[in-house]
């Protein structure tokens, strides 16, 4: 054989400590890490195999997923890819060629969901929020909604790039009004603000293992709801993505409630679904409520620390910020990459840049999960402190 095995894979691997104070991955609670680190089951053992078996997981990550969506949809289940799996799979089994749909945009991930629904061949309309930093108001929605009569209204909750929430209360009553299914990708919120998705009429949802439930990235909680399936139950063209067909993987996960034994679809992977069913548990213990208590705590923790540091806010109004992730405006003077390298190199502490419309105006600080203390903020507004005084390329500061 003439290639060499290679030299750096000669040694064992060693991850060092970092804290991740970023919009997402989250760091996982050591529960979590020792959930990983047990041994791998067959992704079809069933109560023949084992009293704990594999089945008997993936029914916990459901109730789990029900519980953190507040829903009763049966067909709910975790997609084996990251949140942004969760997107295409939405997109892919509801849309077909020529529909319309309508997307809210305020950040990177709308502009996305745009990108993936004219891949799938639907006429993409958009309302854009120009004035970034800003959401939508139940007016604007109900007005586009009404001239564009869309199959669909896609609606982040939570844009990590920009730090915006949306807040989602009376817009299922919009969408209902107008024969419309509302998607909403809840990846960067779930955890950290309220989310009722049967009662808030929320047609199709997907979130990220990787932010507030603090598992690793890999694995996309999703749910549809029977609106969303009957229209899934009457498309003229199939599926056009095997890998994201909800039907099949509703069979794989049991979901349709039928005797018929279950469908292998593909394999999911066993770590994965440890980690997640053990993030879920850690949110069943706290409580949802109590969760997100927490995250909006060290949110003003934040808010307050930032603003007796001199910076800016970039989202002005409090009740429009996602506490999960805080944007912060870059201060004139400054070299923002240095600062998260400071920041990094020196305290191993990550703390992220802008992305999309925000790239290189702010920082991006993630509260998320295990993450989510009054000493991690207090540790961050330290470091942010002395990182700043480092990263300064003019005399503005
Ligand atoms: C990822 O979700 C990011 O916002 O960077």
């Amino acid at each position: 054989m003439n290639v060499r095995p290679p030299l750096g894979l000669k040694s064992p691997l060693r991850i060092p400590h970092k804290l991740l104070m970023g919009p997402g991955p989250s760091n996982s609670s050591p529960r979590i890490l020792n959930a990983l680190s047990q041994p791998i089951l067959g992704h079809m053992h069933s109560e023949l195999f084992d009293k704990l078996h594999f089945f008997q997981i993936m029914d916990e990550i459901k109730k789990g997923i029900q519980y953190v969506f507040q829903t009763n949809n049966q067909l709910t289940l975790a997609i084996s890819a990251s949140g942004h799996a969760g997107m295409e799979a939405v997109l892919c089994n509801l849309l077909e060629p020529h529909d319309v749909v309508l997307i809210l945009i305020n950040g990177i991930w709308g502009e996305r969901a745009a990108n993936l629904a004219e891949r799938y061949g639907a006429i993409v309309r958009k309302l854009v929020k120009t004035a970034l930093g800003s959401n939508f108001s139940i007016i604007e929605i109900e007005n586009a909604v009404k001239i564009h009569q869309p199959k669909l209204l896609f609606v982040v909750q939570g844009e990590s790039s920009t730090g915006i929430y949306q807040p989602i209360i009376g817009i299922g009553e919009i969408t209902r009004r107008y024969n419309c299914l509302l998607v909403v990708d809840t990846v960067a919120s779930l955890g950290a603000v309220p989310f009722l998705m049967d009662k808030w009429k929320v047609d199709a949802a997907y979130s990220g293992s990787q932010k507030i439930i603090g598992a690793p990235p890999g694995l996309a909680p999703i749910s549809f709801n029977e609106r969303a399936l009957k229209t899934i139950a009457n498309r003229k063209t199939p599926i056009p993505v095997y890998f994201w067909d909800i039907t099949l993987l509703g069979q794989q996960w049991n979901c349709f409630e039928r005797s018929a034994p279950r469908l292998y679809h593909h394999t999911t992977s066993a770590t994965l679904l440890y980690g997640l069913r053990e993030g879920l548990a850690v949110i069943a213990d706290e409580g949802l409520e109590q969760v997100i208590k927490r995250h909006q705590h060290c949110a003003a923790q934040l808010y307050e620390g930032i603003e007796a540091l001199g910076m800016q806010l970039y989202v002005d109004e409090e009740h429009k910020r996602l506490p999960s992730v805080t944007t912060i405006k870059v201060p004139d003077g400054v070299d923002w990459r240095k600062v998260t390298e400071y920041a990094m190199k020196r305290y191993k502490l990550e703390i992220s840049g802008g992305l999309g419309p925000t790239a290189g105006k702010v920082f991006r600080v993630g509260i998320m999960g295990y993450n989510a203390t009054q000493e991690n903020i207090v540790f961050v507004l330290d470091v942010l402190k002395e990182a700043l005084k480092h990263s300064v390329t003019s005399s503005k500061l």
